[in-house]
């Protein structure tokens, strides 16, 4: 198993390009199901839950070719059934639902699974998908889902609120369905996520008749079929936050290319609280912070889109804790994604979860420390952590980072970091870790 290694204490200086988002790639290639030709889908990073994603969707009969970022899909002819191992894998696998449903009336999708970072449910994809007139039933772990005989999905008004607000990708299932459905669909409190608006762009170049993505009220007329199209996907956001936030923790200097202020501005807004200087600036976004600045703490609530991300939740926590004065981060889409914290503290930061929220008391300095990434963006917030600490910082476990940062350590070297990775060969037999689930 590989690990990272980091000698904290550079600042980082330079420039650093942003690829592709991960959460718009992962449904737009599930989209590309409901074509009946090919599809080119540009700017696709080459992560390892995109990599899945490609699995699942040659598993169920595609055609994938790629070249670098491009990759060329067609799906030839299909079959519905999403098996469990690649679905438990990555929760994305869930997306291939509606777009199965829709194109072929029938779908047998794995359930996702558990998540380390809290419950996730799939109750309003399962609502959405049955407001379209889906039979839907949970056998043996799968979801099993038809469209009754000689019958179409039909148009309807859905309301996708839950308890914890809109859902990305339940948004996402029920669009992708119903663009083939009989009539007009309108969902109420839909994803506002600037991924679930890539995915309707998308569909429109299909052929689908969406509007109002990017706001809670998306009206969707269904049409016939759909075909292929070319698509270039938006820079990930996520990935922008964590590199503005690397340029503030090492009190660095770093423009970022090819990340797009509009997405960003909640990440923007509150580093500028602390004391950063961010700048949207005709070639990207330009982050500077000095040494001997003392940056102030800030209390930041993470909810969705347009307020702070949950996936740069962790993150922000790690720029907290070396940050003068008493924070507090609290957390409404996941309230048990805290898991971060204590692998933090063992690097000297002093964070205490508390019910939802952590309370953070900026220290000077932290300390290189052996560590355990848990999920995607907890490691993301580690790496943060180890490029300021002081000495070494090992963090194991670092397929998770693999999952959501293209080529982390090549991008982070080039602004100046002392960063590399380390491959564990002879490890024991009785010392193997839990096997767990992947998130994201
Ligand atoms: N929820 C329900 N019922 C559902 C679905 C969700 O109650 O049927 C709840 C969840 O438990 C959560 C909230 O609604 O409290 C929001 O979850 P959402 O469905 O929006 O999450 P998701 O669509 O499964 C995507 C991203 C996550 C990101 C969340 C929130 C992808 C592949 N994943 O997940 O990204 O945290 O939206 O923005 O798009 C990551 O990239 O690290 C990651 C975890």
């Amino acid at each position: 198993m590989d690990r990272l290694v980091i000698e904290g204490g550079k600042r980082l200086i330079g420039e650093v390009e942003i690829s592709g988002a991960k959460n718009s790639t992962l449904p737009i290639l599930a989209a590309t199901l409901l074509a009946d030709e090919s599809s080119v889908i540009d700017g696709v990073p080459d992560l390892a839950d995109v990599n899945t994603m490609i699995k699942l969707l040659r598993a169920l009969g595609v055609e994938a070719e790629q070249e670098k970022s491009l990759l060329k899909v067609e799906a030839k002819s299909l079959v519905p059934l999403a098996p469990y191992e690649l679905v438990s894998q990555m929760r994305a696998g869930i997306c291939v639902l509606g777009p199965l449903l829709a194109k072929l009336g029938q779908a047998k999708v794995s359930l996702p699974g558990g998540c380390v970072i809290g419950p996730r449910p799939i109750d309003l994809h399962i609502k959405g998908l049955k407001a379209l007139g889906a039979e839907i039933e949970i056998v043996h772990g799968y979801i099993e889902a038809k469209v009754p005989p000689g019958k179409r999905l039909r148009g309807t008004k859905i309301h996708l609120g839950g308890a914890f607000g809109s859902s990305v990708l339940a948004t996402a299932n029920v669009i992708m369905a119903a663009v083939l459905a009989e009539g007009e669909t309108i969902i109420e409190n839909a994803a506002c996520e600037p991924e679930v608006a890539d995915l309707a762009n998308f569909l429109v170049r299909m052929g689908a008749n969406v509007e109002g993505q990017g706001t809670p009220l998306i009206k969707i007329r269904g049409v016939n079929r759909l075909h292929g199209a070319r698509h270039t996907i938006i820079p990930d956001r996520i990935e922008t936050g964590t590199y503005m936030i690397a340029a503030a923790i090492t009190r660095g200097e770093v423009l970022i290319k090819d990340a797009y202020w509009g997405h960003v501005t909640a990440v923007a807004e509150k580093l500028r609280e602390i004391g950063v200087t961010v700048e949207d600036r005709h070639d990207g976004i330009y982050v500077k912070a000095d040494p001997d600045q003392t940056l102030r703490s800030v209390d930041v609530t993470a909810f969705p889109y347009p307020g702070f991300p949950t996936d740069m939740q962790a993150q922000i926590t790690a720029l907290l804790a070396v940050t003068e004065g008493v924070s507090v981060v609290t957390e409404k889409i996941y309230p048990d994604r805290f898991i971060h914290v204590s692998e933090l503290a063992r690097m000297g930061a002093q964070v205490i979860p508390d019910h939802g929220r952590v309370i953070i008391k900026g220290v000077p300095q932290l300390t290189g420390a052996q560590v355990m990434a848990s999920d995607l963006r907890a490691s993301a917030a580690l790496v943060l952590a180890g490029l300021v600490a002081e000495g070494r910082t090992m963090i194991s476990r670092v397929y998770h980072l693999d999952r959501g940062y293209e080529r982390l350590e090549e991008k982070l070297t080039r602004l100046g970091a002392r960063i590399w990775r380390e491959s564990d060969k002879k490890k024991p037999v009785e010392n193997r870790e839990p096997m767990e689930v992947k998130v994201g």
